[in-house]
């Protein structure tokens, strides 16, 4: 786990929607990382779920409206001191009330004058029937809301508690979660900058049914990607077929076989900034395709010719401009740094992850990783760690070496 993931002071405000059900789970995750809580409850919170709940999950107690304005803690008047104590504000669910109380500046409520008072960043999870979030009402306090520097994550669309289908439910408790570590991440190196990332496998069909691929999970590239967005970056994954879902916040171009992902990264690619080429892209692709299923019956061998792809990278390499930043990887078995070094070459990079893949907890499907990042004048770093240590470690070198402008490329 990155470790500026614990040790951190969160403030809830949850207000009075049946998604508050799902909050208690939110805190047990965000406790579970080694983070504080405090909570504030809305009165019509506490219609769906308790105080003690809340108490209980977060070892302190519960706020509640009728504790604005109490002395019982003296000089620590509530609405200040938990201001001043977060990190980061988040309200879940944000009712169309709430919203309402965040874009007029309502000061009458613990809630209201806690938004006021802090300076924390405040992330709002609106969550309602479709009507009323459509309603042009709520969508200008939306609107205001944002203006005024609060974030407002637009609610999911789906079955709704009330019964109708729509936009309007919570968010997933992950995609809560990935929304509170972009905002407290330490880092905003890449704020303004276009990165494009590439990841998991290709495909290439020799029938609708039989295709020669590699083990990539795009593990190692999804974390590259949403860590490039936890440091501000605006960010496109090519994907390959995966079977885990790609990270929340990114623009996302599903890809199959390895032309597919040629003509999309060259297409993207001229409006990067920084390509982070992670994919484990096929070298060779059948020379004929049938589009039937090719019968076995009354053959006990078949031979099939493969022939070259494009090599992207070596593409990218040969277009890319003097502003533009390209790394790549090298999934090596033997001689790891000699071949990364020569593909780093070649194909015209600025910085290659050579990745051992028979090391164990290293290479394809693995949550581990362990890489050595090299750079043209050979200066060499070692990592090992998550896939997700790995590749914000990556951005640590990137930004040492090419966003400080230290250019020892
Ligand atoms: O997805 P995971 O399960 O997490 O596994 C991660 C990983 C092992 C796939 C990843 O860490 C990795 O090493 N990716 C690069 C795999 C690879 O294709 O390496 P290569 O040495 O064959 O290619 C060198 C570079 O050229 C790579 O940046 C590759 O994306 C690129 N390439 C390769 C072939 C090709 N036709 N076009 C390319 O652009």
């Amino acid at each position: 786990m990155l470790e500026w993931k614990s040790n951190r002071r969160i403030l809830i405000g949850i207000s009075g929607g049946i998604s508050a059900y799902k909050i208690p789970e939110i805190i047990r995750a965000i406790r579970k990382n080694g983070n504080d809580v405090e909570v504030i409850l809305t009165q019509s919170a506490t219609s769906f779920i308790t105080p003690l709940t809340i108490s209980t999950l977060t070892g302190r107690r519960a706020w509640l409206e009728g504790d604005f304005l109490s002395n019982e803690h003296g000089w620590e008047i509530p609405h200040i001191s938990l201001a001043d104590w977060a990190e980061a504000f988040l309200i879940a669910p944000a009712t169309a009330n709430v919203i309402r109380r965040a874009a007029l500046g309502e000061a009458e409520t613990l809630l209201g004058t806690a938004m006021l008072a802090t300076r924390a960043p405040v992330v709002l999870f609106p969550a309602m029937n479709v009507h009323m979030w459509e309603h042009p009402a709520t969508q200008r306090h939306v609107e205001i809301a944002r203006t005024l520097g609060y974030t407002v994550i637009s609610p999911e669309e789906g079955e709704l508690a009330c019964g109708y289908e729509g936009k309007g439910r919570l968010p997933k408790n992950e995609i809560i979660l990935e929304v509170l570590w972009k905002v407290l991440s330490p880092k905003k190196d890449l704020a303004g900058k276009k990165v494009l990332v590439t990841a998991g496998p290709t495909r290439e069909f020799m029938d609708p049914v039989r295709f020669l691929s590699n083990p990539s999970s795009g593990k190692m590239g999804f974390a590259i990607a949403k860590t490039a967005w936890y440091r501000g970056g605006e960010v496109t994954l090519i994907k390959g077929p995966t079977c885990i879902e790609p990270p929340y916040g990114l623009r996302v171009v599903n890809v199959t076989t390895a032309e597919e992902m040629y003509d999309a990264v060259l297409k993207e690619s001229e409006k990067t900034d920084i390509i982070v080429k992670a994919a484990a892209v096929g070298d060779y692709k059948f020379a004929t395709t049938s589009e039937q299923k090719i019968k076995r019956e009354g053959k006990d061998r078949i031979q099939v010719t493969l022939e070259e792809n494009p090599d992207i990278a070596a593409e990218v390499g040969k277009r890319k401009r003097e502003d533009q930043i390209l790394v790549g990887f090298a999934a090596e078995s033997n001689e790891l740094i000699e071949n990364a070094i020569s593909k780093l070459n070649r194909k015209n990079m600025d910085m290659i992850v050579a990745n051992d893949i028979t090391a164990k907890g290293s290479g394809f499907e693995s949550d581990t990783n362990s890489v050595a990042i090299i750079c043209k004048n050979g200066h060499m770093t070692r990592i090992e760690g998550t896939k997700e240590e790995v590749a914000w470690r990556l951005w640590d070198v990137i930004e040492m070496k090419f966003l400080a402008k230290e250019d020892v490329r």
